[in-house]
């Protein structure tokens, strides 16, 4: 079966105070958190590297579910995995030729291999990820365009979502993008259980209640 992992995607915190925002959101209630890794040329936006996962990791030892939006993946794995990253979500687009060497890698460094797709990216391109000899262990469904929080959602990405869970019954399915109290039915009713939520989690009054509310919707 698969269980509900509410993830808060740190890109919305105050990176001022990082390690306080990350508690912060674990005693909301928080499974994950999800720490963007831009660089600025696989997306238009620049982030957080591998420096800043290691002085987080100095403060918390939460799973620390990383998603690299960068060119090059297999040069973040040795600095990531040191730095103390959980999991290592890499982007398929740029990944077509690699990809078995990379999540061996990952492995090997001791996180936790996922792939991501972009919404105009086919869901058959993760399926030999899935399927393959070194398999990832979660697929992330963007459901905007990645680079930016606080953009809205595409309900047409959950048609990638509701095949993936066809096909694979026990798979990790993250969402990201856009995800709320008012898109969080369709995400989980497609299938998917793991849930990123930036702007609608740090701009809420009550954290705790959002996270719990999207929580429940996951479980039921
Ligand atoms: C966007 C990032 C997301 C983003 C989500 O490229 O991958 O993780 O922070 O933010 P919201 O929930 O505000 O769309
Ligand atoms: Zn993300």
């Amino acid at each position: 079966g698969v269980e509900a992992k509410i993830a808060p995607s740190m890109l919305s915190s105050d990176f001022a105070n990082l390690a306080s925002e990350a508690q912060r959101m674990l005693d909301c209630g928080a499974d994950w958190l999800h720490m963007d890794i831009m660089d600025g040329h696989f997306v238009p936006n620049l982030t957080i590297g591998a420096p800043v996962i290691e002085s987080l990791r100095k403060h918390t030892k939460a799973y620390l579910d990383c998603h690299l939006m960068v060119t090059n993946p297999l040069d973040y794995v040795e600095p990531l995995g040191k730095a103390g990253a959980s999991g290592f979500t890499f982007h398929v687009e740029v990944s077509r030729d690699n990809w078995g060497e990379l999540v061996q890698r990952i492995k090997s460094k001791g996180m936790r291999p996922g792939v991501s797709l972009k919404p105009g990216t086919p869901i058959e391109e993760v399926y030999p990820l899935v399927e393959g000899e070194y398999p990832v262990e979660m697929v992330l469904v963007m459901t905007v365009e990645p680079g930016f929080g606080g953009q809205k959602f595409m309900p047409e990405t959950m048609d990638k979502v509701r095949a993936l869970r066809k096909k694979y019954p026990s798979l990790d399915i993250e969402v990201d993008g856009g995800l709320g109290p008012s898109t969080i039915d369709m995400a989980a009713s497609a299938g998917a259980n793991c849930i990123v939520a930036g702007s609608s989690v740090f701009g809420a009054p009550d954290s705790a209640q959002v996270i719990s509310l999207m929580r429940k919707r996951v479980e039921e």
